[in-house]
């Protein structure tokens, strides 16, 4: 007699909890959607890709949970769509519902009401993008490798899901999902999803993505799409001019997971596929799950720059297993992926590279951290108001890995690592907020090791300005070798002719090595001591796009016209934003680079995806 009535009981609490557990978080500013109240668990996508009109065209279907009674509206969010019909399934069949768009907000988009009739359950929303898409960008065959077939991408993160979907687009709550997807019989649509490697001849695919995840992982591609195997669980997917390439740069790709499993616990997403992206790709990755998207910039033909590979990896357990309730909250999804991507480093390519890796990133977190406004440095960023895109910088993460080093460094590398095991474990699937976090630390290894770490050293980190007293500093031995060579070149008589160049040992350097000798060279080097390091070491022509970066970069603020050719191509052949962002704001330090810069802008900017447009529009009009 008791037992079943316990059992009822049980179980009312269990859905209660679940269904608020989005409740017990800080309320995400960036969502107009009642996610509190009723929440999406699954998503139908059925969309044509329409790449003449440059438009998804179709519908999705949200499947609905209540978290209390009495709910009458979803609100969805949207920015820049086209909402045709809304219906909702009650008695057996589809009923048009009624529906209103609200004006749009520049941060936000336009939130969309839609009127429950009582218990409904499921929601179909018939819409269709705009070219403008903020999310998306559709490429035409000339801005890709094979030059012959256009192609299209999603990047949703942080708020851009919304400009492809009518959808509660909050990092506090998960969906899976299931797409129906239509497109040219010569293209292959793919998604974050489980992937059938088969191209199907109709133009029809379907997808599943059963895992529940954030709307921003919810991804999709399309174009001239090949598939080459690399182990059991990893395979690249991209066009097929680069398919053999990327599979040789990131062969290692099973030995990261392995590695990372032994450290942080199983995988959990199956699959672990790479797709490479033509080279307009805005960011280095995007880590959308059993997918990541990777930009072709990073194949550089010695998988120096693979630690962009094991940070992707690293999200799918900081980030997509674990996720940031609100986008203040972002450092715990960069800054331990950040530290996880080292560890993973450490354990695949060995401890030297591991802290270079560290010191290169705490050099610019440095030289970042004095250009930032002072709230823009603190971890639990205040972004009300603010795009998350405008906020972004290396704050969440290197002071965020820096900050995870420290924990490290204080409680052992065993004990912390069983905590952060244990972390992902604990919150595997949800989401969690800056002051959740906080407190499960306090409780789960603060409390643990009495004396190690106070509390208000933690708040120091969390909520304070710049890098506490106590931040590490990480230092690699092998640039202090670079650095003492360096100064001893620098300390010649350049116009003696015997430049001394050729005595530093630069055969054995690596990548890194390379980019800190470029970085810490003087920042008032004379064009001499800088065109002697060209003619040795033909820095402007590097095919590694880093050391160019580092190289233009450095030349730009120094006025050597030299450059100019290569700067022009490089910033009309790559629109990944890290890397040509610095160089537009160097350019445009000078007025009388103006003209010059404006003239690249005009050739490039077509080029570029819509995210980086506005970057870059935003520093000519002197925004930034
Ligand atoms: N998730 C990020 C990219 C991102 C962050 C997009 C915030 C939009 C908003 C991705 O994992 C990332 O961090 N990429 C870095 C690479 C990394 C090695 C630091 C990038 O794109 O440069
Ligand atoms: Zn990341």
């Amino acid at each position: 007699m008791i037992k079943p009535l316990v059992r009822i009981l049980a179980l009312i609490l269990v859905s209660f909890s679940l269904s608020l557990s989005a409740n017990k978080f800080e309320k995400d500013w960036h969502t107009y959607s009642n996610y509190q109240d009723v929440v999406t668990t699954h998503v139908i996508l059925d969309l044509d890709i329409d790449f003449k009109t440059k438009q998804l065209k179709g519908s999705i279907e949200h499947h609905l949970k209540y978290a209390h009674k009495g709910v009458q509206e979803l609100i969805l969010d949207t920015r820049d769509l086209d909402i045709h019909k809304v219906e909702a399934f009650r008695g057996g069949k589809w009923t048009k519902t009624t529906f209103k768009l609200a004006k749009r907000d520049d941060v936000k988009g336009s939130k969309l009401t839609i009127v429950l009739p009582r218990m409904t359950k499921r929601v179909k929303v018939h819409y269709n993008s705009r070219p403008e898409a903020s999310g998306l960008q559709w490429l035409s065959p000339i801005q890709t490798a094979g030059k012959k077939l256009p192609f299209m991408f999603s990047q949703s993160q942080a708020i851009h899901a919304r400009s492809w979907m009518p959808i509660q687009d909050t990092p506090a709550m998960r969906v899976s999902y299931e797409a129906n997807i239509h497109t040219a019989k010569n293209l292959r649509p793919i998604m974050s999803a489980k992937n059938d490697p088969k191209w199907h001849e109709n133009g029809d695919y379907h997808f599943e993505m059963p895992q529940p995840i954030p709307t921003y992982l919810i991804a999709i591609a399309a174009g001239n799409i090949h598939y080459k195997k690399m182990s059991k669980q990893t395979a690249i997917y991209s066009e097929p001019e680069l398919l053999d390439a990327a599979a040789a740069e990131f062969i290692d790709t099973q030995a990261m997971i392995d590695a990372t499993e032994k450290m942080y616990g199983k995988y959990r997403w199956t699959d672990y596929d790479l797709l490479i992206l033509p080279p307009s790709f805005p960011f280095g990755g995007m880590e959308n799950p059993r997918l990541s998207f990777i930009t072709p910039t990073v194949i550089a033909g010695d998988k120096s720059l693979v630690s962009l590979i094991a940070h992707e990896l690293a999200h799918s357990w900081s980030g997509n297993l674990v996720t940031n309730a609100t986008w203040r909250d972002l450092w715990l999804n960069e800054g331990f992926t950040s530290y996880v991507e080292n560890r993973i480093m450490e354990e695949v390519f060995g401890k030297e590279r591991a802290v270079m890796e560290q010191a290169l990133a705490y050099q610019s977190l440095k030289e970042e951290l004095v250009e930032l406004p002072k709230g823009d440095t603190i971890l639990h960023i205040v972004i009300e108001g603010r795009d998350p895109d405008d906020a972004f910088s290396g704050v969440p993460y290197t002071k965020g890995q820096l900050f995870l080093m420290f924990l490290e460094e204080r409680f052992g590398r065993k004990d912390f690592d069983a905590f952060l095991r244990k972390y992902f474990d604990d919150h595997a699937f949800g989401s969690i907020d800056t002051k959740s976090f906080t407190q499960y630390l306090k409780t789960n290894l603060i409390d643990k090791h009495a004396g190690k770490v106070s509390i208000a050293e933690v708040n120091e980190w969390i909520n304070e300005p710049m890098l506490p007293a106590n931040s590490p500093k990480p230092t690699s031995d092998a640039f202090t070798n670079v650095k003492s060579h360096m100064e001893s070149w620098l300390s010649n008589d350049v116009s003696s002719g015997n430049n001394g160049l050729s005595k530093i040992p630069t055969k054995s350097w690596t990548v890194h090595e390379w980019l800190f000798f470029i970085n810490n060279l003087p920042k008032d080097i004379s064009l001499e001591r800088l065109n002697e390091l060209d003619s040795q070491f033909k820095l402007t022509q590097s095919t590694n796009n880093e050391i160019a970066h580092a190289w233009l970069l450095l030349n730009i603020k120094r006025d050597n016209p030299v450059i100019n050719k290569r700067l022009a191509n490089y910033m009309i052949s790559i629109g990944r934003r890290k890397l040509i962002v610095p160089l537009y704001k160097a350019l445009l330090e000078t007025e009388s680079k103006r003209a010059f810069t404006q003239d690249i802008y005009n050739k490039a900017r077509p080029g570029y995806h819509p995210l980086a447009q506005g970057t870059i529009d935003a520093l000519f009009d002197g925004k930034k």
